[in-house]
């Protein structure tokens, strides 16, 4: 019998570098594999699972209580939130990060780089399933190279008639060796949204370090911050483009407790630093417009960290 995998692996699959398998749950996935890294892509969702640079520590944290089932986002990598990031601004009965991190993505191309990373492209159109959400004809494309650094674009273009607005986000999953030992520096002197405060405004001084539950919006922040990790003893770079916002998360000890896709122990190991349109940096797109939201991750190693 000839699966979708099988279909997917003629058209597609690149020699030693990219082929289609099953994945947990039986969930379609890419296996990357080049001279730089190793990486994990998760078609429902164009989630990023894995990412891990030959000689280094997991990059990304993946809860070991995530589901892995059609139509449930999966706790870690990356997922892709849009055309809405948090809870919808008006509609509480809509799903909380947009609906984009369960759809079915598709295979538009696969390709290898002269220097040896690994591209893929994935898309996704509107359809009766989206429009139920969002009202709005749309293309996105998501565009992820792995190489010795992951970079991951979004790309969304308004196909329609009327200018849309959205919000977003690349929502990395960062595997720490303990959250309360890191510090993220890049958000010195910024303003940011509180959502422990009532959505309350206040301002950073120095490097973000977690020792409590953190849920934040970093407002107007430059296109690269770094989070540093004595344990791991390695320094790991987000350089962004399309965003001037960054979400640092934290569920700390109750609210890990009252997720069911999240064990109550693994708070300490992660932190997610996201790529964000949030807050006030909402996107406007209009007709045969589009907004690129970009980010790549490069860890350095740094025995000093
Ligand atoms: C973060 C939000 O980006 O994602 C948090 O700022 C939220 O408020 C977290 O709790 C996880 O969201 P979800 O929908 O994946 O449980």
């Amino acid at each position: 019998m000839v699966t979708d995998l099988d279909v997917l692996n003629v058209q597609f699959a690149l020699p030693e570098q990219l082929r289609f398998a099953a994945g947990l749950g039986d969930l379609p996935t890419v296996q990357v594999t080049n001279d730089h890294a190793t990486a994990t892509i998760v078609l429902q969702g164009g989630h990023v699972l894995a990412f891990q640079p030959r000689d280094t520590d997991p990059v990304l944290f993946v809860s070991q209580e995530s589901h892995y089932t059609p139509g449930k986002s999966i706790r870690g990598g990356i997922p892709i939130c849009w055309p809405w990031f948090g809870p919808h601004p008006t509609d509480s009965t809509q799903p909380q990060h947009g609906f984009v991190r369960v759809a079915p993505w598709s295979v538009r191309g696969t390709s290898a780089t002269a220097d040896g990373a690994t591209q893929l492209r994935l898309g996704l159109t509107d359809s009766e399933a989206t429009l139920a959400h969002w009202p709005h004809p749309f293309d996105l494309e998501l565009e992820i190279t792995v190489g010795h650094t992951l970079t991951v674009e979004l790309i969304a273009r308004n196909t329609g008639s009327e200018t849309f607005t959205c919000t977003g986000a690349l929502h990395s999953y960062f595997n720490v060796g303990d959250v309360t030992a890191i510090a993220v520096e890049g958000l010195d002197g910024l303003a940011y949204i509180d959502k422990l405060d009532q959505g309350q405004r206040h301002v950073q001084h120095g490097p973000v370090t977690i020792s409590a539950e953190t849920d934040r919006i970093y407002l107007d922040t430059p296109p690269r911050c770094t989070i540093i990790d004595p344990q791991l003893q390695r320094r790991i770079h987000l350089s962004s483009a399309g965003s001037r916002s960054t979400v640092v998360w934290n569920p700390w000890i109750e609210k890990a407790q009252s997720m069911a896709d999240f064990a109550d122990d693994e708070y300490p190991g992660m932190v997610c630093v996201e790529t964000a349109n949030a807050g006030d940096d909402v996107i406007t797109v209009a007709p045969g417009g589009e907004h690129r939201l970009r980010v790549t991750i490069e860890v350095e190693r740094d025995a000093s960290a």
